[in-house]
């Protein structure tokens, strides 16, 4: 059974017992607490709390995907069987529409029926910290199969969550199946709200979470004993020579697949955040890249056969090939001037610590991994806490740098932050200006628009919100002009505060995805009678609309996760 059946036959199954089939989401989350999704369920973390309404939004309480994720945990593990940085994970959702019996039955007969996969065994929670055994799911698997093996661990193995500051959790059962190591499904019931303080409140929707990697569902149902001799991997094994060692070979697939995916979510390589995760794999790959003396093309080959084995699940990446490649090579450049200059320097290190690290890595660039393997035993005390300890350090030195730079009056107000009052002032009037473009957006398509994401900078704004095709350029004009209409009326903008209940009532619109406080701010365009535009949001905004300016819609196009962005500057 080659991958894409098994993705076809998960996702049949689920939707044939009433689940609805929802898109991956990008690989950037909306809650700003975490880096990457890191699992299926982080979209739907308001359905599972009840701010959000399943039934609403996907006409059913069940919901099932394939969700693209990235983790970061297991980087140093990569190279072994299972472990890898991005990875596939298929998963079944409920929120309050079924519990234990189903999820745990469902489970069982994909596995051994429609897969025809032997169970070894399987676990349960086995109670901790006041939280009571899982005796009830121990009983369904053996209501199923009185000779199954079920193991009882401790919230170490069998509890999940949450992902984020805080979230849904609960216990898990998984499942292993014959002749493959490491768990192949982990089935959650998310029972609890754990809060920033680590305090457990039940939840009042019972939820399932289940997860399942496609990777290595695969390698169990092709019968291969590691990840990489799946037809996922195989295509790209195999553009590598033989002289290179297997542990980097896996190593580069996987780096060059998470790259690419990466990639297409917008994330450019860089020293922070996402793009420092983004910048660390793309280099240990072009250090062995470099080691095995490689011509250039093979890692262009590998690109290009990632973007064919998934352009048909994920067209972004079919759409991004060239920027893809271009930022592929952009990267590369830069890099590879400085590599061997870098690796010089190593080699003439005597010790090599945190601090004599972080300089490696601060002059050529040479991400951990590189150093602590090719620094080898000179670099046995390394450690990757202590190297970001180091890396944290001289960033805040160069942050207060940069705030004497300012004078110490880097700005913040609301959601805004700005280097000075006329950056402030610029970022404002796009605040607002986003505002009135949605509300004509929603307009011209005559339908609610959920938003999915904002970001302004002092030459334009941009936002995103999941449409599901490309807006037309009638459109897109149309939407322009009502805009400016409402510039040109100048009418005014207020800000209330108010109950997030109140404010939902008297028709504020939200991210549906992010939790609020109870009171919140709401900014209404226009007069209360017949407002233009209602929105919870922190601000700041301008008072009045002809302080905007002209507006003008530069683009229009599809990022991940079906969503559409746009992009606008004011004149
Ligand atoms: N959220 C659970 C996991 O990722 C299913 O393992």
């Amino acid at each position: 059974m080659v991958h894409n059946e098994i993705r076809e036959k998960f996702l049949k199954f689920f939707e044939s017992r009433g689940h609805k089939l929802v898109p991956s989401s990008s690989l950037l989350p909306t809650d700003p607490s975490v880096l990457f999704t890191t699992a299926g369920m982080q979209q739907f973390k308001p359905y599972y709390t009840g701010q959000a309404d399943a039934q609403e939004d996907f006409g059913s309480l069940n919901a099932v995907s394939i969700q693209k994720c990235i983790r970061t945990s297991a980087i140093g593990e990569v190279g072994d069987e299972s472990h890898l940085t991005f990875f596939e994970m298929l998963g079944n959702f409920s929120f309050g529409g079924y519990w234990k019996k189903e999820a745990i039955e469902y489970a069982h007969e994909f596995i051994t029926k429609e897969l025809g996969l032997n169970i070894d065994y399987v676990s349960v929670f086995e109670g901790e910290n006041g939280i009571p055994a899982d005796t009830e799911s121990e009983k369904i698997w053996k209501s199923i199969d009185p000779t199954l093996e079920v193991r009882r661990f401790g919230r170490e193995d069998n509890f999940w969550g949450p992902t984020g500051e805080e979230g849904p959790c609960g216990p898990s059962t998984e499942v292993f199946v014959k002749g493959i190591k490491y768990e192949i499904w982990n089935i959650v019931f998310n029972e609890f709200y754990c809060s920033k303080d680590k305090k457990f409140t039940p939840l009042d929707i019972k939820g399932i979470d289940t997860g399942m990697g496609l990777e290595r569902l695969t390698s169990a149902v092709q019968n291969k004993s590691n990840i990489f001799e799946t037809d996922l991997f195989e295509p790209l094994m195999s553009l590598l020579p033989d002289l290179i060692d297997i542990r980097k070979k896996r190593v580069i697939s996987d780096h060059l697949r998470a790259a690419v995916f990466l990639l297409t979510d917008g994330v450019l390589a860089s020293n922070k955040e996402q793009g420092y995760i983004l910048r660390r794999l793309l280099r240990r790959a072009m250090v062995y890249e470099n080691q095995a003396n490689l011509p250039p093309h093979i890692f262009e080959d590998i690109i290009a056969k990632i973007i064919e084995i998934y352009g048909n699940e994920y067209s972004e990446l079919k759409a991004k090939k060239d920027e893809i490649m271009n930022s592929y090579h952009t990267e590369s450049n830069k890099f590879m001037k400085a590599l061997s200059s870098g690796i010089k320097e190593l080699q003439k290190t005597t010790v090599i610590d945190s601090e004599s690290a972080f300089k490696l890595y601060e002059s050529y660039g040479l991400p951990f991994e590189v150093i602590k393997e090719v620094g080898a035993e000179k670099a046995s005390s390394l450690t990757r806490e202590g190297f970001e300890m180091e890396r944290k350090r001289h960033q805040e030195i160069s942050r207060a740098g940069a705030e004497k730079k300012f004078g110490g009056h880097g700005i913040v107000e609301g959601d805004l932050t700005a280097a000075n009052k006329e950056e402030m002032w610029q970022k404002t009037r796009l605040h607002t200006a986003t505002h009135i473009i949605v509300a004509a957006l929603k307009k011209v398509l005559k339908q609610d628009l959920p938003q999915a994401g904002s970001d302004i900078n002092a030459e334009r704004l941009r936002f995103d919100f999941t449409f599901p095709r490309k807006l037309t350029d009638d459109e897109l004009r149309e939407a322009e002009k009502i805009a400016n209409q409402i510039v040109e009326q100048d009418v005014v903008v207020t800000k209330t505060e108010m109950p997030y209940e109140d404010a939902i009532k008297s028709g504020a619109a939200g991210f549906f995805k992010l939790k609020y406080p109870p009171m919140v701010k709401v900014f209404t365009i226009g007069p209360d009678t017949g407002y233009f535009s209602r929105e919870i949001c922190g601000g700041p905004h301008v008072s009045r609309t002809a302080e905007i300016g002209r507006i003008k819609i530069t683009k229009e196009e599809s990022v991940s996760g079906g969503n559409r962005r746009i992009r606008a500057v004011i004149e």
